[in-house]
């Protein structure tokens, strides 16, 4: 199954998209550059504090995620794609084209921007960019960012597929598939169904 419009996700894309909501501040979300990576890891990191002391302390590591650590996700095909306020950074969400699905990865906002909409704006655009079903992977303990997923219509998948499918793709030690969970959207689910009727 093909990107939507035929467009390879990682083929440069500098339209933007100007989504508005009544009285939150214009937003603009735009592909990456490797210029902003340095921007994008302060909002990572800084967003990624959430986790501290409530993933398991094994797994928190600071910076949360180091500069060579983005860059290696990047190399491997996930495209970033920021949101802009007023010419500010206010987040981050990466898409990885897995062939029969697609999984939206590190997702994060500024702190003092968070629940203002914009992970649903990011979310919603990202979407739009695939024609397959998409997935997503976070910490079993985030419950912040499950229940965000669950009102954009995914739900947690069964603790059996969860494992199947962080085996399948995602790159992640054994101890952090045991501490996960995969959340689906509704094609994955009805795909699902139909195979077992
Ligand atoms: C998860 C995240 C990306 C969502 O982005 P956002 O811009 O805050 O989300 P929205 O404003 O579009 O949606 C808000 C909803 O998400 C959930 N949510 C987001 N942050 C929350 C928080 N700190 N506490 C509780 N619920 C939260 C709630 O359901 C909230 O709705 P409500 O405000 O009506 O209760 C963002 O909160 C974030 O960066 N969190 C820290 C990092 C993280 O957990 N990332 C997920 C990685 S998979």
């Amino acid at each position: 199954m093909a990107w939507r419009g035929g467009r390879p996700l990682n083929s440069v894309d500098r339209r933007p998209s100007t989504l508005n909501r009544n009285t939150s501040p214009k937003m603009n979300i735009r592909k990456s550059e490797e210029a902003d990576f340095a921007a994008m890891l302060a909002i990572v990191n800084d967003a990624a504090r959430a986790y501290r002391g409530v993933i398991p302390s094994d797994r928190w590591h600071e910076p949360y995620m180091p500069r060579d650590e983005l860059e290696g996700e990047s190399a491997r095909g996930v495209v970033f794609w920021v949101a802009e306020q007023e010419g500010r950074m206010v987040g981050v969400m990466g898409i990885q084209d897995k062939g029969d699905v697609a999984l939206v990865r590190h997702a994060y906002v500024v702190p003092t921007t968070q629940r203002s909409g914009v992970g649903t704006k990011l979310l919603r655009y990202v979407e739009s960019l695939v024609d397959k079903p998409v997935l997503i992977g976070t910490w079993a303990a985030a419950s912040w960012a499950i229940d965000f997923y669950r009102r954009n219509g995914y739900a947690v998948v069964s603790s059996q597929d969860k494992d199947r499918l962080l085996r399948r793709y995602w790159a992640i030690p054994p101890r952090q598939i045991e501490t996960s969970v995969v959340l689906a959207d509704r094609r994955w689910r009805e795909a699902q169904s139909s195979t077992q009727s």
